[in-house]
């Protein structure tokens, strides 16, 4: 770094010395407003070899830009999705895949994303997919607080488009383009997300061009190598110590769209062997317009571990306990509700009963969220930890209520309830507390519950 570029908007940017260049300034000039390729700064290497730098430099892109060493994973990449950031988090620096079928919310989700995640600059590939979605993010975004720094969104985005209608070769170098200016702005020491809309898309181009040079096609068409681009691109991602001696980041998020909705197909598989974070979108749930169609079973993370301190930081010193028991109900909830379409659910025993109607107000109240809704489409981790909290405490006490031998139909109509699976969009970011107070409601509404004749805990 030989230079700090003030621009009248936004943070300032650095001029960066090229990795390959070494060596002692002899020439320097004054402060002012230059060209970005006009010639400000000499250095002169040891063996006597000088180097003219500008501001820019040029930088082929499907080689990773050098770093100083990795890092090790330090907190999450806060996304303000509730079935992300709770159940499947990623790590600032991670990598994750997003496979969904045609209309299942990819689109909607990475933009989501771009929007509400909590890096300092969005990298945003529009691969291959239709144009009008670009030009809908191009109107929109300008509209939008950051609700991190309170400023324009469009500041902090970087679009690179490349719609259907494009060439495939170009299509093909716009992932390049894409990971190499992430991690440009990742070397000034940047926390960088990059959302790629499709990685499929891009895979098919890889294709075309392969096929058009006649290599021998591999597993549906694509090339052997496949497999290993796929790797060469997820591996770019990263937490490091840069060159001049800072921290940077680049996350990065490839949304997959398998023809028919075919998660085998190689895209999809090849992916997953790379990525950490597999966010499987569900064409059922989507269906059901439950958004995000994220399904909590057929998703995960490998990120966990490393991330629990940061909950613990947060107030949520349960939350592994609390996000494992959660995901139990819900599949066993998918074994119930087979059940319960043989037998009905009225059948069941009180206990399976209460895990069906838990598992719903999970869904229901903690995993839906809606991005056009103004109170919910952005949920920080103080309001996540706090509704996770509320929910569970929901779950202990229910179950206290049916040992003690409340009717399980009791518990399902307090009204109580009602306010609970709403509260996402009733509560809102400036009202924290009134989770408390919801849960006080809790302890007294649960008190008053009498108990029935028969055991129904049996
Ligand atoms: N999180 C969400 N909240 C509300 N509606 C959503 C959400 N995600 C998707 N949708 C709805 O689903 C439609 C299709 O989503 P889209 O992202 O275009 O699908 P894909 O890119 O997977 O083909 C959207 O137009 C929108 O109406
Ligand atoms: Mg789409």
């Amino acid at each position: 770094m030989f230079g700090t570029l003030n621009s009248a908007k936004g943070r300032p940017q650095y001029a960066l010395v090229p990795p390959w260049v070494n060596g002692e300034v002899t020439w320097i000039d004054e402060a002012g407003e230059y060209p970005d390729d006009k010639t400000i700064c000499i250095i002169k290497e040891s063996d006597g070899k000088e180097h003219q730098l500008s501001m820019c430099h040029d930088w082929p892109v499907r080689e990773p830009r050098p770093i100083k060493k990795r890092m090790k994973i330090q907190g999450p990449l806060l996304t303000g999705q509730r079935i992300l950031d709770s159940l499947f988090p990623l790590a600032c620096g991670g990598r994750a895949a997003m496979p969904g079928g045609f209309g299942t919310g990819k689109t909607v989700l990475q933009e989501t994303l771009a929007k509400w995640c909590d890096a300092d600059v969005i990298v945003y590939v529009g691969c291959g997919e239709r144009g009008n979605e670009m030009a809908g993010v191009l109107d929109e975004f300008p509209q939008l607080e950051d609700p991190h720094s309170g400023r324009q969104l469009m500041e902090r985005t970087l679009i690179i488009a490349n719609t259907s209608n494009m060439p495939v070769a170009a299509r093909e170098a716009s992932i390049y383009t894409a990971v190499t200016v992430a991690e440009y702005l990742r070397d000034q020491g940047l926390r960088v997300a990059l959302m790629a809309d499709s990685t499929s898309r891009w895979a098919e181009a890889l294709r075309e061009v392969s096929g058009r040079l006649g290599e021998l096609p591999g597993e549906s068409g694509y090339p052997a190598y496949l497999s290993s681009r796929l790797a060469d691109f997820y591996e770019r991602a990263a937490a490091v110590h840069t060159l001049c001696g800072k921290t940077g980041f680049v996350t990065l998020i490839g949304a997959i769209s398998p023809p028919g909705g075919d998660f085998s197909e190689p895209v999809t598989t090849h992916t997953k062997r790379y990525t950490k974070v597999y966010w499987t979108l569900d064409s059922t749930r989507a269906q059901a317009r439950f958004y995000p169609a994220v399904h909590p079973l057929l998703s995960y993370s490998e990120d966990i571990q490393s991330l629990v301190d940061f909950w613990k930081q947060n107030h949520h010193p349960d939350w592994l306990k609390q996000r494992r028991r959660f995901l139990s109900m819900m599949e066993d909830q998918q074994r119930l509700e087979r059940m319960a379409r043989i037998i009905g659910k009225d059948a069941l025993p009180p206990r399976q009963q209460h895990t069906l109607m838990c598992a719903e107000l999970i869904n229901e109240a903690f995993l839906s969220q809606s991005a056009f809704s103004d109170i919910d489409r952005y949920c920080s981790p103080q309001r996540q930890a706090a509704m996770m909290r509320l929910i569970h405490h929901f779950i202990v006490k229910s179950e206290e209520a049916l040992e003690r031998g409340v009717a399980i139909e009791d518990i399902s109509s307090m009204p109580l309830l009602r306010r609970l699976q709403r509260m996402g969009e009733e509560i809102g970011e400036d009202n924290i507390k009134a989770f408390t107070q919801l849960s006080h409601s809790l302890d007294e509404a649960f008190s008053k519950l009498k108990e029935g004749e028969t055991d129904a805990a049996g």
